[in-house]
């Protein structure tokens, strides 16, 4: 078992890797709690949580909304939940971000802390203290920068997980290291089979290695005004992937680091061998590295995405790997990124 805090503005948080989640108990010091889990969750885990009162919300990205925070609150406040009281939410990043963004908000903000129960949310998800949700379409438009108070990983918890989730957390893991370890990107490409079967060693140093880089990079910049934007590597793409195509989040990201990777490559920052690399490693991990996909659609979602950085596309490109730098792109050359797709 690994530990180390996240001191930032917004609040400190222990996160522990490798912790058993029926020692939740452990870390909830508070005169009553509250559950937010989601239904698949519920099914798999219930019968093992601590005799709080549960908060259960559906699954799927389509129940990130503010209709499921109403519904939440409307719950807190017939639990008579208070300021004196704690919020855990047991889940993936869905989960995460909704009890976050909730427990923040609920009478200006209540504590509350994370069972982290996908790879995805273990890796990425859970740490860095960014809550919120969709709206009219725009993912996260809403929410708080707060952070939860402790983020337990279980690597016990992912063996029910189905194998394209498990991908779309290994999609994370290699954007972490391709942008800040390459030493990482290396300790993957050689353990790749033990990861995949989740070889209790090696996915929780994986776990480990992924959420510290996350977390060095918030501490260093906790609202994104510089350095923590390059944790959006592929996401540019992706997240207009993801709306366009209606795949799956990592699924995109995957597909979206691809595309910043070639781009990186078409400007001498990458060689063709780097590309191959980053390619081979998310084929091995089951992840797509292409996906018959809309031009058009996809751009017009980068655009509508992007509106909010003030036209500037603050795209992440790779000057090696290991190793990020962020640059402003014009959207004709995002174009032709997608065009040289194949
Ligand atoms: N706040 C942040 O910094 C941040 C960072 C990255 C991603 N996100 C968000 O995270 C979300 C994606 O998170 P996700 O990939 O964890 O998706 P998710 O929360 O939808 O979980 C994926 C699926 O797995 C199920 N599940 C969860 N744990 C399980 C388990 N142990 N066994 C079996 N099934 C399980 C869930 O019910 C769900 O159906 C997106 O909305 C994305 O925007 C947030």
């Amino acid at each position: 078992m690994k530990s180390f805090e996240i001191t930032a503005n917004t609040g400190r948080s222990l996160v522990v890797v490798g912790e058993r989640f029926q020692n939740l108990m452990k870390y909830v010091d508070a005169p009553k709690a509250v559950i937010i889990t989601d239904t698949k969750v519920r099914r798999h885990y219930g019968r093992y949580f601590p005799p709080f009162a549960v908060i259960e919300i559906g699954a799927g990205e389509k129940i990130k909304n503010l209709d499921t925070v109403r519904y939440v609150y409307h719950r807190l406040l017939s639990l008579d939940v208070d300021r004196s009281s704690f919020v855990v939410g047991i889940g993936g990043g869905i989960v995460c971000d909704i009890a976050g963004f909730a427990a923040s908000t609920y009478m200006r903000g209540i504590r509350f802390g994370f069972v982290a129960t996908t790879l995805l949310a273990q890796v990425d998800a859970s740490t860095g203290g960014k809550n919120g949700v969709n709206f009219r379409g725009y993912k996260n438009l809403v929410g708080v920068f707060h952070q939860p108070e402790f983020v337990l990983c279980d690597p016990d918890l992912l063996r029910t997980l189905p194998q394209q989730e498990l991908a779309c957390g290994f999609a994370e893991i290699v954007k972490h290291a391709a942008i800040a370890d390459a030493d990482l990107l290396a300790y993957i490409e050689k353990n790749c089979q033990e990861a995949l079967s989740l070889e209790r060693d090696v996915i929780e140093e994986l776990i480990h290695a992924s959420v510290r880089i996350k977390s060095d990079i918030v501490t260093r910049d906790e609202k994104e005004r510089g350095e923590r934007r390059i944790l959006n590597f592929g996401h540019t793409f992706g997240h207009a992937i993801e709306k366009a195509a209606g795949v799956r989040h990592g699924e995109a990201v995957s597909v979206g680091m691809v595309m910043a990777s070639r781009l990186s490559a078409r400007k001498g920052y990458l060689t063709q061998e780097d590309v191959r690399r980053i390619e081979s490693l998310l084929v091995q991990l089951g992840l797509p590295i292409r996906l018959p996909l809309d031009g058009k659609k996809v751009l017009d979602a980068l655009v509508r995405d992007k509106k909010r950085e003030a036209d500037k596309i603050h795209f992440v490109l790779l000057r090696g790997l290991g190793c990020a730098r962020i640059e402003e792109i014009s959207i004709s050359d995002l174009a032709s990124v997608l065009d040289m797709r194949g």
